[in-house]
């Protein structure tokens, strides 16, 4: 077992040292709930949550391209994969049931997100449907979820991480209904993280990211030279495994020093071709 978390609270720092060692703890793996680990950020999370031996839980609403990842998860780990939408009430009850079923979450990724459109309105037009269902799965179901799988984390000492981004912080043209949702859930994490004392709530900024979402986000253009959503998951490996006061991070100042300039690279090259935001 790692020793080197600090022995603040004997329950929490064995917790951190088990997963460290690869998720062995209180005799049966750590299980992580992940929204949207169908592709991108929440597969990449996912795949490497599982080789570390946590067992998962995941959703995503296409079912098949869920099934393939369960299919290739479920090789390493334990993986409940339940289709279905993140805004709708009786699936994340679901996804609350089967991580009680496994043992109790010690770990929520809040993942999922809505850009809100593509080509993303300005606000003078944004659609208040299309609005409503930004707030509604980026700030509402994340805190559904949340409060769901409260009982289970607070038991296990475990984390909560919200999947922030750099518009919530910096008002870029076209951004204002993501952009405003994002700011909403950081805002919510450091509240939830002042009233939790049991559980770290963490928003993470991942950076740029070549992935559908982002490709959605700037339809037509090359995000060939971003990188890789894998290549930050190291920084959210370390978030865990430190076991990080509950705040806002950015999962680049996480990396090793290696990686964060492979990352940095890749950003400036994309700065370069004129997509600055994600
Ligand atoms: N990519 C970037 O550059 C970037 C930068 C900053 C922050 N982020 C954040 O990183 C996170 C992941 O983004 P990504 O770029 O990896 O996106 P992505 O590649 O488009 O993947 C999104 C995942 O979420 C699922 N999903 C979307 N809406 C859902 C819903 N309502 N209910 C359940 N699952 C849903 C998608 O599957 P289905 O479509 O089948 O549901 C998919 O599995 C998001 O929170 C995003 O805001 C991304």
């Amino acid at each position: 077992m790692n020793t080197t978390t600090k022995q603040t609270d004997t329950k929490q720092a064995e917790t951190a040292a088990g997963r460290a060692a690869g998720g062995a703890w209180g005799g049966s793996n750590p299980v992580a709930v992940i929204s949207g680990a169908s592709q991108g950020l929440g597969l990449a999370l996912a795949r490497g949550l599982a080789e570390r031996g946590w067992s998962l839980v995941i959703d995503a609403r296409t079912a098949d391209r869920l099934a393939a990842v369960r299919a290739e998860l479920a090789e390493l780990t334990t993986v409940v994969a339940l289709p279905g939408d993140v805004t709708d009430d009786a699936h994340r009850a679901d996804l609350a049931e089967a991580a009680s079923e496994l043992g109790g979450a010690s770990l929520l990724v809040n993942n999922a997100s809505s850009l809100g459109g593509s080509p993303m309105p300005t606000l003078a037009a944004f659609p208040l449907e299309a609005l409503a269902e930004t707030f509604a799965v980026n700030v509402v179901a994340p805190l559904a979820l949340t409060q769901l799988l409260l009982p289970q984390l607070r038991q296990h000492g475990g984390e909560v991480v919200n999947i922030s981004s750099d518009a919530a912080v910096e008002p870029y043209e076209g951004w204002g209904g993501y952009g405003a949702s994002k700011a909403a859930l950081d805002h919510a994490s450091a509240i939830l993280g002042l009233e939790e004392s049991q559980v770290r709530v963490w928003a993470v900024d991942p950076g740029d990211l070549r992935t559908q979402m982002h490709q959605d986000a700037f339809p037509g253009e090359d995000i060939s030279d971003l990188p890789l959503p894998e290549t930050v998951v190291p920084g959210f490996l370390r978030l865990i495994d430190e076991r990080r006061p509950s705040g806002r991070y950015q999962a680049s100042d996480l990396l090793p020093r290696g990686r964060v300039a492979e990352v940095a690279e890749a950003s400036e090259a994309s700065e370069a071709s004129g997509l600055e935001v994600a």
